[in-house]
């Protein structure tokens, strides 16, 4: 009984240390496992995650790319828009300034300050106003001619050697065109504020919609007169806006040729002047006319009304000013030495060749490249070797009337 018992206990105890080992080494395996899948689990969602995030990247990248193109051509756009709009602004500004003042008394200030500039001999106070409200009158009635020019003033130097530069009497602002053709121009509020100003860009520059070429500009009441001449096209004046900065009008002018109208200026086919009588046309009539032909135009429609031979001729012409319908012809010579006056042709022939005056302008620089009258101040506008240059007139009752 006893080895059976023994055999029992050892097969019993034999069985169970067995089975202890075996399930040990069962949780063992298992417990591995477990953790190996843990791990598997872990690295999967690890990837899953990083796998999301670079899509998520990609995507975010993709429409930051887009976004920032996106952006930069609405930027472009809205720095366009705003330029345009700055624009319709200033333009609105002028408007509504121009509405605002009262016109009479601005030019009137105007003209007293920059009187108050012209040196001792000018300045004589109330006595002078009394006088300059005279000589309008008396200009706009059209009996007088120029007899001299009574003083100078030299504004400043700005811009190239040719050019030209002209007040609207009307709005007593002041056009500056530099060089000889181009197509903008420079606005300034005042004779003041250009006489102030730091060279050219401290005025307002204006793009044209058409090439200027000097002298061949005028500007009257807001309005800009222009002459378009390009090689095998019909010549035409087109009138601006500088308001709006709209073309208003645009008419053909019948010219054979593009031969200069002033000897000494070659670059100019046709000059323009324009006042309160109409707008005037200088040109030549043809390569071999020797003489300035005359056009009057109707600045409202720009029709033709009338055309004459001034008799004057072109040759060592470097202006010509129209003043009470009577056309003064400058000249000078190729070697420039002192301007004159030398040749003057009235419409109404209402001047008699005895009293035509003969008058010298004061030494100067070079030769003028431009003369413009004024015919609300009576002074002339002219560019002198880059100098801008004020002549005030005396003027004369005209015998006849
Ligand atoms: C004015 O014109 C001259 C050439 O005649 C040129 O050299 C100069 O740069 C121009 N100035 C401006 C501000 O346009």
């Amino acid at each position: 009984m006893k080895p059976v018992f023994m055999l029992l206990v050892s097969t019993a105890w034999t069985l169970t240390g067995a089975q202890y080992y075996y399930q040990g080494l069962m949780d063992y395996l298992e417990n591995r496992l477990l953790a190996i899948e843990d791990r598997i689990h872990f690295w999967h969602e690890q990837f899953h995650r990083h796998h999301a995030e670079l899509q998520d990247f990609k995507k975010l990248t993709a429409v930051a790319v887009d976004g920032l193109r996106n952006d930069h051509g609405v930027l472009l756009k809205d720095v366009e828009g705003a330029a345009t709009r700055v624009e319709r602004v200033d333009r609105e500004m002028d408007r509504v300034e121009s509405w605002s003042a009262p016109r009479a008394c601005a030019s009137k200030a105007d003209k007293v300050l920059e009187q108050g500039a012209w040196g001792l001999e000018e300045v004589r106070g109330g006595e002078e106003e009394e006088e300059w409200e005279e000589l309008q009158s008396k200009v706009s009635d059209c009996v007088e001619i120029i007899s001299a020019i009574r003083s100078v003033k030299i504004l400043k130097r700005v811009g190239g050697p040719k050019g030209m530069w002209t007040r609207d009497p009307r709005s007593s602002r002041v056009y500056v065109f530099n060089g000889t053709s181009g197509d903008s121009v420079y606005q300034f509020n005042s004779v003041l504020d250009f006489s102030r100003s730091a060279g050219l860009t401290g005025g307002r520059q204006i793009r044209l919609p058409a090439e200027w070429s000097s002298p061949g500009a005028a500007v009257y009441d807001g309005f800009l007169y222009l002459v378009q001449q390009e090689v095998d096209m019909d010549t035409q004046v087109v009138k601006y806006d500088l308001l709006s900065g709209l073309v208003t009008d645009m008419a053909m002018f019948p010219m054979e040729s593009h031969a200069s109208v002033y000897g000494l200026n070659p670059e100019a086919a046709v000059d323009l002047v324009a006042d309160d009588e109409g707008l005037w046309l200088l040109y030549a009539a043809g390569d071999s006319e020797p003489n300035i032909n005359l056009a009057k135009m109707d600045p409202a429609t720009l029709d033709i009304e009338q055309i004459w031979d001034t008799r004057c001729p072109r040759e060592n012409a470097e202006a010509a000013f129209v003043v009470c319908g009577t056309v003064y012809v400058v000249y000078n010579t190729r070697l420039a030495s002192r301007s004159r006056v030398q040749c003057v042709f009235d419409v109404n022939d209402a001047v008699l060749s005895e009293e035509a005056p003969l008058f010298y302008f004061p030494r100067r620089y070079g030769a003028h490249t431009s003369l413009k009258y004024n015919p609300e101040e009576g002074q002339l506008y002219g560019w002198d070797d880059g100098y801008q240059i004020i002549y005030r007139l005396t003027m004369k009752r005209k015998l006849l009337i």
